[in-house]
């Protein structure tokens, strides 16, 4: 395996959880590839699924789902077809998710279980829940090795927990490893997480909003970790952040979420400078670090402007394009049909009734 080969590939996944309302649509049809090597970041409003999506690649999904999920009030099994691929309006996983040649969706929870933490690994959102608080912190970071290598000695297990706390900085770690969570700082978990998800050598890393619950200081500081396991391991990174400031800093291509779906995956630079889809258009420009970034690639005197309205319900989702409410392009045909998925340019996927159009548009 070389880098720039495949390492990851999601192909119309769908995530639905039941809730009192209904089919809540968290991850419905998304497909997408990750390269060896490579930064993905994956942008959203709060809401939109992206933790799901993470949830539904490492085969925690429905785990999660069965055990959070309040009354069911679902419809049956109803076969539907999108263009031309079968799916079913019910509750769980659908769809396929490949690492290099193995697909994750196929495996058993035992066999899943035993391919988390080894070939690829979550750092989960919300610090708070992340971490057991009667262990130890050296224990728990320990836990995916002895999860993998069962004969793994004491000794050898310590000096590999010391070198991965030491490997993100963690602060006198050689004392401090027997000590629980609570003895610690926001930005001290969140090492303490990078180091549990790198220890048992992981190509591909989840990191699901790293930096969201701590002061702009320690955001800095848990990015600088970041990029330097980045370079140190040549993982393969899902860096998920609803801030496009946090994704700027290491994203190679970035995704754009909304409602479920990715509506415009392409290269950061053309992302953050040159947006194509409406939303991406709107969403970029509620954010003064891209802006900025904008002004001094020779743009124009930035204006933030942001987005009217809301996020939808995943429980009760627009017709048509689901932005079409928000859209000042919408037409017809956006509030009728679901606009499909498509490659615009190669590598620059949309999913957009207008786009050709809007681009000549704004090209004229
Ligand atoms: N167990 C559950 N049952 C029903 N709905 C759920 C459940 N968990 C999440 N949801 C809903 O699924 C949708 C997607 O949630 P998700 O947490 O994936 O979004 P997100 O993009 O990660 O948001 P954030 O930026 O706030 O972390 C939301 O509408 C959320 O309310
Ligand atoms: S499909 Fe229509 S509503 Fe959706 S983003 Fe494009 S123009 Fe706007
Ligand atoms: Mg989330």
């Amino acid at each position: 395996m070389t880098k720039g080969d495949i390492l990851l590939r999601v192909e119309h996944l769908r995530a639905y959880y039941a809730s009192k309302k209904g089919l809540v649509r968290a991850v419905d049809d998304v497909s997408f590839e990750i390269r060896e090597g490579e930064c993905l970041g994956l942008l959203g409003e709060s809401g939109c699924g992206k933790s799901s999506l993470a949830l539904a690649i490492v085969g925690l999904f429905e785990k999660i789902a069965r055990f959070r999920a309040g009354t069911a009030n679902v419809p049956g099994l109803v076969k539907q077809f999108d263009k031309g691929e079968a799916y079913e309006e019910r509750p769980g996983v659908q769809g396929r998710v490949f690492l290099r040649d193995i697909e994750l969706t196929a495996l058993p929870d035992d066999e899943m279980a035993k391919l988390r933490g080894k070939l690829i690994s979550l750092i989960p959102q919300g610090l708070q829940h992340a971490l057991n608080p009667q262990y130890s912190i050296g224990y728990q970071t320990g836990e995916p090795v002895e999860a993998h290598e069962e004969d793994v000695r004491l000794i050898e297990l310590k000096r590999r927990v010391l070198e991965y706390l030491g490997l993100v900085s963690l602060a006198d770690a050689e004392t401090r490893f027997v000590l629980d969570p609570s003895s610690f700082s926001g930005g001290e978990a969140q090492r303490i997480l990078i180091a549990m998800s790198l220890i048992a050598g992981p190509q591909l890393v989840i990191a699901d909003e790293p930096t969201s619950a701590l002061d702009v200081t320690i955001q800095r500081q848990i990015m600088n970790v970041l990029a330097m396991v980045r370079d140190e391991f040549d993982i393969s990174l899902i860096l998920i952040s609803h801030d496009a400031g946090v994704i700027a800093e290491m994203a190679d291509r970035v995704a754009v979420m909304y409602a479920g779906k990715i509506m415009e995956l392409g290269d950061a630079k053309q992302m953050f400078l040159n947006p194509g889809h409406p939303y991406t258009q709107g969403l970029m420009s509620s954010f003064p670090t891209i802006m900025m970034m904008r002004m001094r690639a020779g743009g124009k005197r930035p204006v933030l402007r942001g987005i009217p309205g809301d996020p939808p319900d995943l429980a009760d989702v627009p017709s048509g394009c689901p932005f079409h409410p928000r859209c000042q392009f919408a037409t017809e045909i956006c509030k009728e049909e679901v606009p499909e998925y498509r490659e615009v340019e190669p590598g620059h996927f949309v999913r957009c009734h207008r786009y050709e159009e809007l681009k000549q548009e704004k090209g004229a």
